[in-house]
């Protein structure tokens, strides 16, 4: 397996390190084979470069270098995002553009509260909080079509379109579809979220697509969700869920809430998937600048990551020795979660290179 690796900024080479330190265990273990090649990708490299941290000046990743990561099996990310740069730049420039040329669309959001960690949820175990996300990856309000006229002046006009096409709601619903048998949960259900009583141009086509998919999955419960109440349902009822497949932006705003239910950001785990291509896993938390260098970010994400980059890519090629691994990294991550005081930065009652350790040594 040829793993490109993109440490990026602040606190991302770090956890990417503690990763890399369980992926070597995970190999040893589970009789793998990977390569890795290293990318410097990110805001301080766009700095360094001579970029223009208050507009897109010069390219964030070159032609050359999305040629050259078309080439690996995977990416692993470990965070974008510099105090300096003013916000659009190096999400356009870096990881939109990535998902939308390597065509990763899906956004995969394993929600799960492992054992030991606190939710802000009273009452609710690990096993109320154990469910999946598949975010639409490509479309939706995420393209930029649309435009701005008249800008600075009173007539300001500015409009951002919704892009919408049955092609991309449907690989997104099969995709989840299969998810959902593959997951072999006792549920049984995919739950389609959107916001179909006012959009009901996008969401009838998100609709239409999920009943004539659905019919292909006849022992799948398919449930139907509005945006609005499942964010109230991710917090009475979070049990009830199995799958969820839902559009962009929506996606992006329930997976946030799902991180914080399961725990936080330091445990929140995400992968850009093209199931042809190349895929990108990444934790979801930011670069936390006034964090880096201290030893005392949350890998646990990161290491989480790294699992479903294995499991994700050994079943694209055929590997089950990676498959495995990636197993053994999540049994690993479940063994270690329980020994941590919080899963906040500084007050783990370990540091970062410790977590990974314990991860690397459970295996
Ligand atoms: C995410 C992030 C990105 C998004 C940003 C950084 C562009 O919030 O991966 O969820 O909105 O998709
Ligand atoms: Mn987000």
């Amino acid at each position: 397996m040829r793993i490109a690796v993109i440490g990026g900024d602040g606190t991302g080479p770090e956890v990417v390190a503690e990763g890399l330190k369980v992926l070597a265990q995970a190999s040893k273990k589970a009789g793998f084979q990977y390569t890795l090649t290293d990318f410097n990708v990110g805001g301080e490299r766009y700095l360094s470069a001579g970029g223009d941290p208050t507009k897109p000046s010069i390219p964030v990743i070159s032609d050359a270098e999305i040629a050259e990561l078309r080439k690996f099996d995977a990416i692993y990310l470990g965070a974008v995002g510099h105090p300096k740069i003013a916000p659009g730049i190096l999400e356009k420039g870096l990881l939109l553009r990535l998902r939308f040329e390597l065509d990763q669309y899906i956004n995969l959001r394993p929600v799960r509260l492992y054992p030991g960690v606190e939710s802000p949820l009273r009452d609710k175990k690990p096993e109320d909080i154990d469910f999946v996300v598949v975010r639409e990856n490509t479309e939706g309000i995420y393209t930029g079509m649309g435009g701005v006229q008249y800008k600075g002046m009173a007539a300001e006009v500015s409009t951002q379109l919704n892009c919408t096409t049955r092609f991309g709601a449907e690989r997104a619903i099969r995709y989840a579809f299969d998810l959902c048998r593959r997951r072999n949960n006792k549920k049984h259900r995919l739950t389609l979220v959107h916001k179909t009583n006012v959009l009901t141009f996008a969401g009838g086509t998100w609709f239409d697509a999920f009943q004539a998919v659905g019919k292909e999955y006849p022992e799948i419960e398919k449930d139907y969700n509005h945006v609005d109440a499942c964010c109230m349902w991710f917090v009475k009822n979070p049990e009830h869920y199995d799958v969820i497949v839902t559009d962009n932006l929506f996606g992006d705003i329930i997976t946030d809430l799902a991180a914080v239910i399961q725990g936080g950001l330091g445990v929140a785990a995400g992968g850009n998937i093209n199931p042809a291509g190349v895929s990108m896993y990444e934790p979801m938390g930011g670069s936390a600048p006034k964090y880096t260098g201290l030893n005392v970010i949350n890998p646990i994400a990161a290491i989480a990551a790294l699992g479903m980059l294995l499991r994700e890519t050994g079943r694209k090629l055929g590997d089950e020795k990676a498959m495995r691994g990636g197993e053994l990294v999540e049994q690993a991550v479940v063994s270690v979660t329980p020994k941590m005081k919080t899963q906040s930065a500084g007050k783990m009652g370990f540091s970062t290179t410790q977590i990974g350790d314990m991860v690397a040594q459970a295996i």
